[in-house]
Order: C-alpha cells, then sequence, then structure tokens
C-alpha cells in the first residue's frame, strides 16, 4: 500500500491532539530503526494461528506508524484490519502511507483511541498490539473483555519489551531521579513496574479460557552509526521526558549530553557497531471453542 491508495477510513479523531497526559511521538525518529523494531512482530506473526473467518475482523492496539499492521494484510488478504492509537502524529503518518483497500480486497484503517479503555465493539477474529502495552499501565485488566470480544477459535497476541532492568531503562531512570532534574522529571524514567512476568501472562489468559503460548527472546542488535542506543531510545524511551522538556531546548540538549555519555559507558562501539541487546516477552492465546 503507498500513499496514493484510495482515500483512507480516517476517524474524526486522527485530526484531535493528544491527551495532556500522552507523550508526543516522531514517526520518523521512531521508523530510524524499523528493521530491528519489526523483527519481534514478525516472530510473533509466525505464531499465530489460522483465523476462523475468510474475511477477519483484525485490531492492531498501538499501531504507531502502521508498518507492522501493514503486514497483516500481507498474512490475511481479505482482513478488514484497524489499527488504534493515541498519537495524532503516529496516525497522520499510518493514515498516508498504509490505509486504504488492499490487493487482496480486505482494508487497512488507523483510529484513534485508547489502548486503556479500547473495547471490542464487534466480534474481532485477532486482536494484537506489537510494543505498545508497556505505556498502559491497565493492561492486564482489560484481558477478559479483549478475549470475550473473540469469535471463538479467535486469537489475542502481543508482544512487549522486557528490557526495563537494562542499563539503557536504569541510567534514563537514575538520571531523571538526580537532584537537576527530578522537579521536572520524577518518574518519567521508570514507568514500567506494572509489567508482568511471562509466567503471570501465562496464567493469567489460561484462566481466561484461552490456549496460551508465551515465550522471551534477547535479540542482540548490532546498531550502527554514533551514539546509537541513545538515537534508539529517542524513538521511544526518550518520548516522555523529551516531551516534558517541550520546547526548553537549552534543557533537553544538557539532559542529551548527560544520558548519552552513560549510554557510551555502558554500549561502547565494537568493530562492527554497538551490540544493544533487548529482551522481549511474547504472548499467543486462543480462546477455546
Ligand atoms: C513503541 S510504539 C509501537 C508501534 C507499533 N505497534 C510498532 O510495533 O511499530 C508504541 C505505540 O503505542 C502508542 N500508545 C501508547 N499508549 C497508548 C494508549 N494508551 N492508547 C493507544 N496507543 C498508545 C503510541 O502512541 C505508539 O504509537
Amino acid at each position: 500500500m503507498h500513499s496514493d491508495a484510495a482515500p483512507a477510513v480516517r476517524s474524526r479523531t486522527v485530526t484531535e491532539g493528544p491527551t495532556p497526559s500522552a507523550p508526543t511521538w516522531d514517526p520518523q525518529q521512531y521508523l530510524r530503526h524499523a528493521g530491528h523494531r519489526t523483527r519481534p512482530f514478525v516472530d510473533l506473526l509466525a505464531r499465530i494461528p489460522d483465523l476462523p473467518t475468510q474475511a477477519p475482523r483484525i485490531a492492531d492496539l498501538g499501531c504507531g506508524p502502521g508498518n507492522v499492521t501493514a503486514l497483516l494484510a500481507d498474512r490475511w488478504s481479505k482482513a478488514r484490519i484497524t489499527g488504534y492509537d493515541l498519537s495524532r502524529e503516529m496516525l497522520e503518518r499510518a493514515a498516508e502511507e498504509h490505509a486504504g483497500p488492499t490487493p487482496g480486497g480486505g482494508s487497512l484503517d488507523f483510529r484513534h483511541a485508547d489502548i486503556a479503555s479500547w473495547l471490542p465493539e464487534e466480534p474481532y477474529d485477532l486482536i494484537v498490539s506489537n510494543a505498545a502495552l508497556q505505556w498502559v499501565p491497565s493492561h492486564p485488566g482489560s484481558f477478559a473483555a479483549w478475549i470475550n470480544g473473540l469469535r471463538p477459535g479467535g486469537t489475542f497476541a502481543f508482544q512487549i519489551p522486557g528490557n526495563f532492568q537494562a542499563p539503557s531503562h536504569s541510567l534514563l531512570a537514575a538520571l531523571c531521579d538526580t537532584p537537576r532534574w527530578r522537579p521536572r522529571l520524577a518518574g518519567l524514567g521508570a514507568r514500567y513496574i506494572h509489567l508482568l512476568e511471562p509466567g503471570e501472562y501465562l496464567a493469567r489468559l489460561t484462566e481466561l479460557g484461552c490456549a496460551v503460548e508465551v515465550w522471551e527472546t534477547t535479540y542482540y542488535q548490532m546498531l550502527t552509526g554514533p551514539d546509537p542506543v541513545l538515537d534508539w531510545v529517542k524513538g521511544t524511551a526518550l518520548r516522555p521526558v523529551l516531551t516534558a522538556l517541550g520546547e526548553d531546548q537549552e534543557a533537553v540538549s544538557d539532559f542529551l549530553l548527560q544520558y548519552r555519555d552513560l549510554l557510551r559507558g555502558a554500549y561502547p562501539p565494537g568493530p562492527r557497531g554497538t551490540v544493544f541487546p533487548f529482551r522481549r516477552v511474547f504472548a499467543i492465546a486462543r480462546k477455546e471453542n
């Protein structure tokens, strides 16, 4: 799908701003590492079982710029797929690049929604989420409603980062908590305590009557270019910090320099690039008939 595809089914809310507490997103920065960021979704997709209908209804929660949402149409060419996201910037990029009819007779559209309150408004064959539920502390509490909204034989599948103990995040949390930054950034570097352990996800989804598969993988990502870990987190973990510092360019610059120096110590470059290990947790829950 290209930007010259038929007009998107654009949401009434694409033009609205994000909710005040949400960080602003930068699709261009996020997509700079699209190859590494897409790989886990491809691995998740490969394990999702066949869906119960020929023209399935699919939701992608926290779809971002829509490039992984579009991969769903490659596998289910007749599917009616909706990507939901909170970020106006991400939704605009997704609509421009990917919305419209798909070659197999399905469609892709993108709508504004908060995952925290999203509920299936019709029966779904697949509800999927890639690298987004970590931003939604209440997400385990929504599992029952989401699975209830699946057709029998439908699937709920997600991937979330599990690297919040890694230096990239612990150094960010520690820096935000220094006297210089605490008044403006307290808590913004350590937002992930609400994530469950893989075994807890497995137990929750099993209790909801699903056949469940959960696993974890650590990707040893080889990043290139100067300060590549800083470049990576500018697209994700740093969003709340950059949003909080806003237009204060001096503060942004000071913060990035301090954080960059910490990252250089933790992730020294090697002869072929900088290794950035990244643990991710996967879950697939098929609603039994
Ligand atoms: C790391 S990006 C992942 C994007 C995409 N799923 C991918 O795999 O490339 C996280 C996305 O989740 C979205 N997001 C965060 N909190 C959200 C919420 N409460 N409701 C909807 N989307 C949310 C962000 O706007 C962002 O686009």
